[in-house]
Protein backbone atom coordinates (compact mmCIF):
# COMPACT_ATOMS: atom_id res chain seq x y z
CA UNK A 1 0.00 0.00 0.00
CA UNK A 2 1.77 2.66 -1.43
CA UNK A 3 0.00 5.71 0.08
CA UNK A 4 0.35 4.35 3.81
CA UNK A 5 3.88 3.69 3.50
CA UNK A 6 4.17 7.37 2.30
CA UNK A 7 2.06 9.21 4.49
CA UNK A 8 3.72 7.05 7.11
CA UNK A 9 0.58 5.77 9.53
CA UNK A 10 2.02 2.11 10.12
CA UNK A 11 0.29 -0.39 12.78
CA UNK A 12 2.82 0.11 14.95
CA UNK A 13 2.06 3.99 15.05
CA UNK A 14 -1.29 3.77 15.94
CA UNK A 15 -0.91 1.27 18.77
CA UNK A 16 1.38 3.64 20.19
CA UNK A 17 -0.73 6.55 19.91
CA UNK A 18 -3.50 4.88 21.50
CA UNK A 19 -1.07 3.35 24.51
CA UNK A 20 0.02 6.88 25.10
CA UNK A 21 -2.86 8.63 24.65
CA UNK A 22 -6.26 6.85 25.97
CA UNK A 23 -4.87 6.26 29.37
CA UNK A 24 -3.61 9.57 29.98
CA UNK A 25 -6.01 12.04 28.30
CA UNK A 26 -8.69 9.66 29.38
CA UNK A 27 -7.63 10.96 33.08
CA UNK A 28 -7.76 14.73 31.81
CA UNK A 29 -10.87 14.78 30.24
CA UNK A 30 -13.31 11.87 32.70
CA UNK A 31 -12.22 13.64 35.76
CA UNK A 32 -13.21 17.15 34.73
CA UNK A 33 -16.51 15.70 33.13
CA UNK A 34 -17.19 13.40 36.58
CA UNK A 35 -18.11 15.81 39.01
CA UNK A 36 -21.25 17.21 37.16
CA UNK A 37 -23.66 14.53 36.73
CA UNK A 38 -23.64 13.10 40.78
CA UNK A 39 -23.67 17.30 42.30
CA UNK A 40 -26.28 16.74 44.62
CA UNK A 41 -25.44 12.67 45.65
CA UNK A 42 -21.99 14.22 46.42
CA UNK A 43 -23.52 16.96 48.15
CA UNK A 44 -25.75 14.99 49.80
CA UNK A 45 -23.32 12.66 51.12
CA UNK A 46 -21.04 15.83 52.85
CA UNK A 47 -24.09 16.73 54.52
CA UNK A 48 -24.38 13.25 56.12
CA UNK A 49 -21.24 13.24 56.93
CA UNK A 50 -21.19 16.21 58.37
CA UNK A 51 -23.89 15.69 60.54
CA UNK A 52 -22.33 12.04 61.71
CA UNK A 53 -19.56 13.95 63.09
CA UNK A 54 -20.34 17.09 64.72
CA UNK A 55 -24.14 15.90 65.26
CA UNK A 56 -25.56 19.10 63.59
CA UNK A 57 -26.29 19.47 59.69
CA UNK A 58 -23.91 22.06 57.83
CA UNK A 59 -25.08 24.84 56.15
CA UNK A 60 -25.62 25.18 52.56
CA UNK A 61 -22.89 27.50 52.20
CA UNK A 62 -20.40 25.02 54.41
CA UNK A 63 -21.55 21.67 51.87
CA UNK A 64 -21.11 24.31 48.85
CA UNK A 65 -17.31 25.58 50.07
CA UNK A 66 -16.23 21.45 50.69
CA UNK A 67 -18.19 20.87 47.37
CA UNK A 68 -16.13 23.91 45.67
CA UNK A 69 -13.04 22.79 47.03
CA UNK A 70 -13.40 19.25 45.39
CA UNK A 71 -14.10 20.56 42.69
CA UNK A 72 -11.43 23.00 41.89
CA UNK A 73 -8.32 21.35 43.77
CA UNK A 74 -8.15 19.11 40.78
CA UNK A 75 -7.36 21.90 39.13
CA UNK A 76 -4.25 22.87 41.76
CA UNK A 77 -2.94 19.14 41.36
CA UNK A 78 -3.25 19.71 37.68
CA UNK A 79 -0.85 23.08 37.97
CA UNK A 80 1.56 21.25 40.12
CA UNK A 81 1.37 18.24 38.00
CA UNK A 82 2.59 20.59 34.72
CA UNK A 83 5.09 22.09 36.64
CA UNK A 84 7.11 18.94 37.64
CA UNK A 85 6.64 18.13 33.79
CA UNK A 86 10.03 19.12 32.85
CA UNK A 87 11.58 17.52 35.28
CA UNK A 88 10.19 14.06 34.53
CA UNK A 89 10.17 14.11 31.11
CA UNK A 90 13.85 14.59 31.22
CA UNK A 91 14.18 12.30 33.97
CA UNK A 92 12.50 9.29 32.95
CA UNK A 93 11.43 9.90 29.51
CA UNK A 94 8.33 10.82 27.57
CA UNK A 95 6.91 7.20 27.70
CA UNK A 96 8.69 6.35 31.30
CA UNK A 97 7.05 9.42 32.80
CA UNK A 98 3.65 8.65 31.84
CA UNK A 99 3.59 4.53 33.14
CA UNK A 100 5.02 5.84 36.49
CA UNK A 101 2.43 8.55 36.55
CA UNK A 102 -0.12 5.40 36.86
CA UNK A 103 1.11 5.73 40.49
CA UNK A 104 -1.04 8.74 41.11
CA UNK A 105 -3.90 7.01 39.41
CA UNK A 106 -4.09 3.91 41.68
CA UNK A 107 -3.91 6.38 44.89
CA UNK A 108 -6.69 8.45 43.87
CA UNK A 109 -9.03 5.72 42.12
CA UNK A 110 -8.49 3.70 46.34
CA UNK A 111 -9.04 7.71 48.02
CA UNK A 112 -11.93 8.48 45.70
CA UNK A 113 -13.70 4.85 45.78
CA UNK A 114 -13.19 4.25 49.57
CA UNK A 115 -14.21 7.51 50.31
CA UNK A 116 -18.20 6.95 51.10
CA UNK A 117 -16.80 3.48 52.89
CA UNK A 118 -14.52 5.41 55.34
CA UNK A 119 -16.95 7.86 55.70
CA UNK A 120 -14.96 10.63 54.53
CA UNK A 121 -15.27 13.58 51.92
CA UNK A 122 -11.41 14.36 52.87
CA UNK A 123 -10.67 10.84 51.12
CA UNK A 124 -12.46 12.24 47.96
CA UNK A 125 -10.62 15.63 48.35
CA UNK A 126 -7.09 14.44 47.93
CA UNK A 127 -8.16 12.16 45.56
CA UNK A 128 -9.52 14.63 43.37
CA UNK A 129 -5.65 16.47 43.90
CA UNK A 130 -3.66 13.14 43.07
CA UNK A 131 -5.74 12.66 39.86
CA UNK A 132 -5.49 16.49 39.47
CA UNK A 133 -1.48 15.91 39.85
CA UNK A 134 -1.83 12.60 37.04
CA UNK A 135 -3.95 14.76 34.79
CA UNK A 136 -1.24 17.46 34.73
CA UNK A 137 1.85 15.64 33.72
CA UNK A 138 -0.22 13.70 30.83
CA UNK A 139 -1.16 17.25 29.55
CA UNK A 140 2.52 17.61 28.93
CA UNK A 141 4.20 14.41 28.83
CA UNK A 142 1.55 12.80 26.09
CA UNK A 143 1.22 15.74 23.32
CA UNK A 144 5.00 15.72 23.71
CA UNK A 145 5.37 11.45 23.16
CA UNK A 146 2.92 12.18 20.31
CA UNK A 147 4.28 15.17 18.79
CA UNK A 148 7.73 13.51 18.50
CA UNK A 149 6.75 10.41 17.09
CA UNK A 150 4.76 11.47 14.78
CA UNK A 151 6.04 12.36 10.53
CA UNK A 152 6.09 15.63 10.14
CA UNK A 153 2.73 15.59 7.63
CA UNK A 154 0.63 14.17 10.55
CA UNK A 155 2.02 15.76 13.57
CA UNK A 156 -1.26 18.44 13.81
CA UNK A 157 -3.52 15.23 13.63
CA UNK A 158 -1.96 12.72 16.01
CA UNK A 159 -1.68 16.10 18.05
CA UNK A 160 -4.96 16.49 17.58
CA UNK A 161 -5.56 13.16 19.32
CA UNK A 162 -4.80 14.01 23.11
CA UNK A 163 -7.49 16.80 23.16
CA UNK A 164 -9.86 14.29 20.67
CA UNK A 165 -9.61 11.47 23.72
CA UNK A 166 -10.62 14.14 26.36
CA UNK A 167 -14.20 14.90 24.78
CA UNK A 168 -14.57 11.53 24.62
CA UNK A 169 -13.83 10.75 28.30
CA UNK A 170 -15.84 14.11 29.35
CA UNK A 171 -19.14 12.44 27.31
CA UNK A 172 -18.22 9.22 28.96
CA UNK A 173 -18.25 10.69 32.34
CA UNK A 174 -21.31 12.16 31.69
CA UNK A 175 -23.18 9.04 30.17
CA UNK A 176 -21.91 6.88 33.09
CA UNK A 177 -23.32 9.54 35.63
CA UNK A 178 -26.68 9.18 34.51
CA UNK A 179 -29.36 7.26 37.41
CA UNK A 180 -29.67 4.16 35.08
CA UNK A 181 -25.98 3.72 35.31
CA UNK A 182 -23.72 4.81 38.54
CA UNK A 183 -25.57 7.95 39.61
CA UNK A 184 -27.19 6.60 42.17
CA UNK A 185 -26.43 7.18 45.98
CA UNK A 186 -24.54 3.57 46.32
CA UNK A 187 -22.80 3.48 43.15
CA UNK A 188 -21.34 6.93 42.97
CA UNK A 189 -18.19 5.88 44.25
CA UNK A 190 -17.60 3.42 41.85
CA UNK A 191 -17.93 6.56 38.92
CA UNK A 192 -15.15 8.25 40.36
CA UNK A 193 -12.95 4.46 41.02
CA UNK A 194 -13.48 3.75 37.28
CA UNK A 195 -11.31 6.01 36.17
CA UNK A 196 -8.52 3.02 36.71
CA UNK A 197 -9.44 1.55 33.86
CA UNK A 198 -7.80 3.51 31.13
CA UNK A 199 -4.65 2.78 33.38
CA UNK A 200 -4.22 -0.73 33.51
CA UNK A 201 -4.85 -0.24 29.30
CA UNK A 202 -1.85 1.89 29.29
CA UNK A 203 0.21 -0.12 31.70
CA UNK A 204 -0.78 -3.03 29.76
CA UNK A 205 0.24 -1.66 25.92
CA UNK A 206 2.76 1.10 26.27
CA UNK A 207 5.67 -0.90 27.31
CA UNK A 208 5.33 -2.54 23.95
CA UNK A 209 6.34 1.32 22.33
CA UNK A 210 9.55 2.47 22.26
CA UNK A 211 10.41 5.75 24.20
CA UNK A 212 10.76 9.02 21.69
CA UNK A 213 13.30 8.55 19.18
CA UNK A 214 13.69 12.19 19.78
CA UNK A 215 14.61 11.83 23.65
CA UNK A 216 16.70 9.11 23.16
CA UNK A 217 18.67 10.95 20.53
CA UNK A 218 18.35 14.37 21.71
CA UNK A 219 18.41 13.85 25.79
CA UNK A 220 20.29 10.70 25.86
CA UNK A 221 22.51 10.80 23.01
CA UNK A 222 22.28 7.14 22.04
CA UNK A 223 22.13 7.47 18.28
CA UNK A 224 21.35 3.72 17.15
CA UNK A 225 19.13 3.46 19.68
CA UNK A 226 17.23 6.22 18.32
CA UNK A 227 17.33 4.60 14.79
CA UNK A 228 16.13 0.96 16.14
CA UNK A 229 12.94 3.07 17.70
CA UNK A 230 12.72 5.14 14.59
CA UNK A 231 12.19 1.95 12.24
CA UNK A 232 9.91 0.70 14.50
CA UNK A 233 7.29 3.69 14.58
CA UNK A 234 8.06 3.86 10.79
CA UNK A 235 7.87 0.11 9.86
CA UNK A 236 10.62 0.60 7.24
CA UNK A 237 14.52 1.17 7.83
CA UNK A 238 14.71 4.06 5.52
CA UNK A 239 14.58 6.62 8.28
CA UNK A 240 18.07 7.86 7.16
CA UNK A 241 16.40 11.44 6.26
CA UNK A 242 14.59 11.72 9.58
CA UNK A 243 17.57 10.54 11.35
CA UNK A 244 19.83 12.91 9.85
CA UNK A 245 17.10 15.99 11.10
CA UNK A 246 17.24 14.58 14.60
CA UNK A 247 20.50 14.33 14.24
CA UNK A 248 21.08 18.32 13.10
CA UNK A 249 18.74 19.30 16.05
CA UNK A 250 20.98 17.10 18.24
CA UNK A 251 23.82 19.42 17.18
CA UNK A 252 22.12 22.55 17.31
CA UNK A 253 21.26 21.83 20.30
CA UNK A 254 24.90 20.88 21.81
CA UNK A 255 25.74 24.40 20.67
CA UNK A 256 23.51 26.01 23.55
CA UNK A 257 24.03 26.08 27.09
CA UNK A 258 21.32 24.24 29.24
CA UNK A 259 17.99 25.98 28.97
CA UNK A 260 17.23 27.15 32.13
CA UNK A 261 14.21 29.47 32.94
CA UNK A 262 16.69 32.41 32.64
CA UNK A 263 18.05 31.10 29.42
CA UNK A 264 14.19 30.95 28.16
CA UNK A 265 13.31 34.83 29.15
CA UNK A 266 16.93 36.16 28.08
CA UNK A 267 17.31 34.51 24.81
CA UNK A 268 15.03 35.60 21.80
CA UNK A 269 15.06 32.54 20.06
CA UNK A 270 13.25 30.98 23.03
CA UNK A 271 11.30 33.75 24.57
CA UNK A 272 9.38 34.13 21.47
CA UNK A 273 7.54 31.14 21.13
CA UNK A 274 7.43 30.72 24.91
CA UNK A 275 4.99 33.99 24.76
CA UNK A 276 3.33 32.43 22.18
CA UNK A 277 2.89 28.95 23.62
CA UNK A 278 1.52 30.88 26.83
CA UNK A 279 -1.17 32.96 25.56
CA UNK A 280 -2.21 30.03 22.63
CA UNK A 281 -3.06 28.26 26.12
CA UNK A 282 -4.54 31.16 27.56
CA UNK A 283 -6.60 31.34 24.64
CA UNK A 284 -7.52 28.07 25.33
CA UNK A 285 -9.20 28.70 28.87
CA UNK A 286 -10.26 32.41 28.97
CA UNK A 287 -11.89 31.80 25.94
CA UNK A 288 -15.01 30.70 28.11
CA UNK A 289 -15.54 27.16 27.03
CA UNK A 290 -15.91 26.36 30.75
CA UNK A 291 -18.54 28.87 31.55
CA UNK A 292 -20.26 27.56 28.53
CA UNK A 293 -20.28 24.23 29.73
CA UNK A 294 -20.97 24.25 33.04
CA UNK A 295 -23.58 27.19 31.99
CA UNK A 296 -25.41 24.95 29.35
CA UNK A 297 -27.71 23.22 30.96
CA UNK A 298 -29.05 26.42 32.95
CA UNK A 299 -29.23 28.59 29.48
CA UNK A 300 -31.20 24.92 28.14
CA UNK A 301 -33.90 25.11 30.85
CA UNK A 302 -33.95 28.91 30.72
CA UNK A 303 -34.97 28.61 27.00
CA UNK A 304 -38.03 26.59 28.56
CA UNK A 305 -36.66 22.48 27.85
CA UNK A 306 -37.23 20.90 31.43
CA UNK A 307 -34.25 19.70 33.50
CA UNK A 308 -34.13 15.88 31.55
CA UNK A 309 -34.17 17.61 28.44
CA UNK A 310 -31.45 20.28 29.22
CA UNK A 311 -28.97 17.26 30.41
CA UNK A 312 -29.50 14.89 27.14
CA UNK A 313 -28.85 19.07 25.33
CA UNK A 314 -25.62 19.10 27.43
CA UNK A 315 -24.90 15.61 26.46
CA UNK A 316 -25.65 16.52 22.80
CA UNK A 317 -23.34 18.99 23.46
CA UNK A 318 -20.26 16.89 24.41
CA UNK A 319 -21.15 14.89 21.38
CA UNK A 320 -21.01 18.08 19.07
CA UNK A 321 -17.32 18.16 20.81
CA UNK A 322 -16.54 14.93 19.88
CA UNK A 323 -17.44 15.40 16.15
CA UNK A 324 -15.83 19.03 15.87
CA UNK A 325 -12.25 17.44 17.33
CA UNK A 326 -12.67 14.74 14.56
CA UNK A 327 -13.24 17.37 11.87
CA UNK A 328 -10.54 19.84 13.14
CA UNK A 329 -8.27 16.38 13.60
CA UNK A 330 -8.51 15.95 9.67
CA UNK A 331 -8.47 19.59 8.90
CA UNK A 332 -5.28 20.64 10.66
CA UNK A 333 -2.48 19.44 8.14
CA UNK A 334 -4.22 20.70 5.47
CA UNK A 335 -5.88 24.20 6.48
CA UNK A 336 -2.69 24.59 8.82
CA UNK A 337 -2.95 25.18 13.02
CA UNK A 338 -2.86 29.18 12.51
CA UNK A 339 -5.98 29.52 10.29
CA UNK A 340 -8.32 27.77 12.34
CA UNK A 341 -7.08 29.09 15.40
CA UNK A 342 -8.12 32.37 14.28
CA UNK A 343 -11.02 30.61 12.63
CA UNK A 344 -12.21 29.82 16.07
CA UNK A 345 -11.46 32.29 17.86
CA UNK A 346 -13.42 34.92 15.32
CA UNK A 347 -16.35 32.20 15.91
CA UNK A 348 -16.10 32.38 19.65
CA UNK A 349 -16.15 35.56 19.78
CA UNK A 350 -18.88 36.33 17.30
CA UNK A 351 -20.76 33.54 19.08
CA UNK A 352 -20.70 35.10 22.88
CA UNK A 353 -21.98 38.18 21.81
CA UNK A 354 -25.23 36.74 20.12
CA UNK A 355 -25.81 34.49 23.45
CA UNK A 356 -25.13 37.82 25.71
CA UNK A 357 -28.39 39.07 23.40
CA UNK A 358 -30.51 36.11 24.19
CA UNK A 359 -29.61 35.98 27.36
CA UNK A 360 -30.46 39.71 27.66
CA UNK A 361 -33.80 38.72 26.17
CA UNK A 362 -34.96 35.64 27.14
CA UNK A 363 -38.17 36.59 28.04
CA UNK A 364 -38.69 36.34 24.27
CA UNK A 365 -39.16 32.09 23.69
CA UNK A 366 -37.47 32.42 20.29
CA UNK A 367 -34.38 33.73 21.88
CA UNK A 368 -34.43 31.27 24.26
CA UNK A 369 -34.19 28.75 21.27
CA UNK A 370 -31.68 30.88 19.29
CA UNK A 371 -29.44 30.91 22.74
CA UNK A 372 -29.42 26.74 22.85
CA UNK A 373 -27.75 27.62 18.71
CA UNK A 374 -26.11 29.83 20.07
CA UNK A 375 -24.28 27.57 22.93
CA UNK A 376 -23.87 24.89 19.91
CA UNK A 377 -21.99 27.28 17.88
CA UNK A 378 -20.18 28.45 20.42
CA UNK A 379 -18.64 24.73 21.40
CA UNK A 380 -18.28 24.08 17.51
CA UNK A 381 -15.96 27.34 17.02
CA UNK A 382 -13.91 25.87 20.37
CA UNK A 383 -13.69 22.57 18.68
CA UNK A 384 -12.34 23.76 15.78
CA UNK A 385 -8.84 24.89 16.54
CA UNK A 386 -8.47 26.48 20.05
CA UNK A 387 -9.93 23.43 21.90
CA UNK A 388 -7.33 20.94 20.46
CA UNK A 389 -3.80 22.92 18.74
CA UNK A 390 -2.69 24.68 21.94
CA UNK A 391 -1.72 21.13 23.88
CA UNK A 392 0.70 20.21 20.74
CA UNK A 393 1.35 23.35 19.30
CA UNK A 394 3.80 24.06 22.36
CA UNK A 395 5.81 20.92 21.58
CA UNK A 396 6.00 22.04 17.81
CA UNK A 397 6.90 25.37 18.78
CA UNK A 398 10.25 24.14 20.56
CA UNK A 399 13.52 22.17 19.89
CA UNK A 400 13.95 18.45 21.93
CA UNK A 401 16.29 20.69 24.40
CA UNK A 402 13.82 22.98 24.81
CA UNK A 403 10.40 21.44 24.76
CA UNK A 404 10.41 20.07 27.96
CA UNK A 405 10.31 23.30 29.79
CA UNK A 406 8.43 25.31 27.40
CA UNK A 407 5.53 22.18 28.19
CA UNK A 408 5.96 22.29 31.88
CA UNK A 409 5.41 26.09 32.12
CA UNK A 410 2.51 26.89 28.95
CA UNK A 411 0.31 23.87 30.71
CA UNK A 412 1.07 24.98 34.35
CA UNK A 413 -0.08 28.32 33.01
CA UNK A 414 -3.39 26.40 30.86
CA UNK A 415 -4.11 24.64 34.44
CA UNK A 416 -4.39 28.34 36.37
CA UNK A 417 -6.22 29.93 34.10
CA UNK A 418 -8.78 26.90 34.27
CA UNK A 419 -9.01 27.20 37.80
CA UNK A 420 -9.28 31.24 38.02
CA UNK A 421 -12.23 31.03 35.01
CA UNK A 422 -13.50 28.03 37.38
CA UNK A 423 -13.28 30.25 39.86
CA UNK A 424 -14.48 33.55 39.00
CA UNK A 425 -17.32 32.70 36.78
CA UNK A 426 -20.12 32.03 38.98
CA UNK A 427 -19.50 35.13 41.64
CA UNK A 428 -19.16 37.50 37.96
CA UNK A 429 -22.46 35.38 36.79
CA UNK A 430 -24.57 36.59 40.07
CA UNK A 431 -23.62 40.14 39.60
CA UNK A 432 -23.56 40.81 36.09
CA UNK A 433 -25.56 37.95 34.72
CA UNK A 434 -25.47 37.11 30.71
CA UNK A 435 -23.11 40.26 30.27
CA UNK A 436 -20.49 38.21 31.78
CA UNK A 437 -20.16 36.76 28.22
CA UNK A 438 -18.99 40.20 26.89
CA UNK A 439 -15.57 39.87 29.34
CA UNK A 440 -15.05 36.66 26.84
CA UNK A 441 -15.38 38.48 23.54
CA UNK A 442 -12.94 41.36 24.56
CA UNK A 443 -10.43 38.33 25.37
CA UNK A 444 -10.91 36.45 22.40
CA UNK A 445 -10.98 39.69 20.41
CA UNK A 446 -7.39 40.36 22.16
CA UNK A 447 -6.00 37.04 21.59
CA UNK A 448 -7.27 36.69 17.83
CA UNK A 449 -5.31 39.79 17.21
CA UNK A 450 -2.36 38.53 18.87
CA UNK A 451 -2.33 35.20 17.17
CA UNK A 452 -2.76 37.08 14.10
CA UNK A 453 0.19 39.15 14.59
CA UNK A 454 2.43 36.57 16.13
CA UNK A 455 1.51 32.91 15.96
CA UNK A 456 3.53 31.78 12.89
CA UNK A 457 2.22 28.09 10.40
CA UNK A 458 3.57 25.49 11.87
CA UNK A 459 2.09 22.73 9.22
CA UNK A 460 4.54 20.88 7.83
CA UNK A 461 7.55 22.45 9.10
CA UNK A 462 10.60 20.68 11.08
CA UNK A 463 11.44 21.50 14.36
CA UNK A 464 14.96 23.04 12.83
CA UNK A 465 12.93 24.93 10.28
CA UNK A 466 10.48 26.44 12.61
CA UNK A 467 13.45 27.31 15.18
CA UNK A 468 14.92 28.96 12.19
CA UNK A 469 12.04 31.30 12.06
CA UNK A 470 12.51 32.57 14.91
CA UNK A 471 16.10 33.12 14.75
CA UNK A 472 15.34 34.72 11.55
CA UNK A 473 12.23 36.91 13.99
CA UNK A 474 14.61 37.77 16.63
CA UNK A 475 17.36 38.64 14.21
CA UNK A 476 15.45 41.59 13.07
CA UNK A 477 14.06 42.53 16.34
CA UNK A 478 17.96 43.41 17.39
C1 LIG B 1 -28.92 17.81 55.01
O1 LIG B 1 -29.65 16.63 55.25
C2 LIG B 1 -30.82 16.81 56.05
C3 LIG B 1 -31.42 15.44 56.34
O2 LIG B 1 -31.60 14.69 55.20
C4 LIG B 1 -31.78 17.74 55.36
O3 LIG B 1 -32.90 17.97 56.18
C5 LIG B 1 -31.08 19.06 55.04
O4 LIG B 1 -31.93 19.88 54.28
C6 LIG B 1 -29.79 18.81 54.27
N1 LIG B 1 -29.09 20.07 54.13
C7 LIG B 1 -28.83 20.62 52.94
C8 LIG B 1 -28.17 21.94 52.95
O5 LIG B 1 -29.14 20.07 51.91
Amino acid sequence: MPFIRRSGVTSHLIFAIAAAAIGSSFQHGYNTGVVNAPTDLIKQFINETFHERFDEYPEKGTISLIFSIMVSIFCVGGMIGALLTAYVAEKFGRKGGLLWNNVFVFVAAALMGFSKLCRSYEMLILGRFFIGFNAGLNAGLAPMYLTEISPVNLRGAIGTIYQLVITISILISNILGIPEIFGTEDKWPILFAATVVPSIFMLATLPLCPESPKHILIIQGRDVNAQRALTWFRGTIEVHDEMDEMRAEYEAMKLVPKVTLHEMWYNPTLRQPLVIAVVVMLSQQLSGINAAMYFSTDIFEKAGLVKKEALYSTMGMGVINVAMTLVSLILVDRCGRRTLHLFGLAGMAVTTVILTLCLALNYIKVFGYISIVAVFAFVIMFATGPGSIPWFLVAELFGAGARAVATSIAVAVNWSANFVVGLAFLPLMESIRGNVFLIFTFLLALFWLFTYKKVPETKGKTAEEIAAVFRQKAYQIN
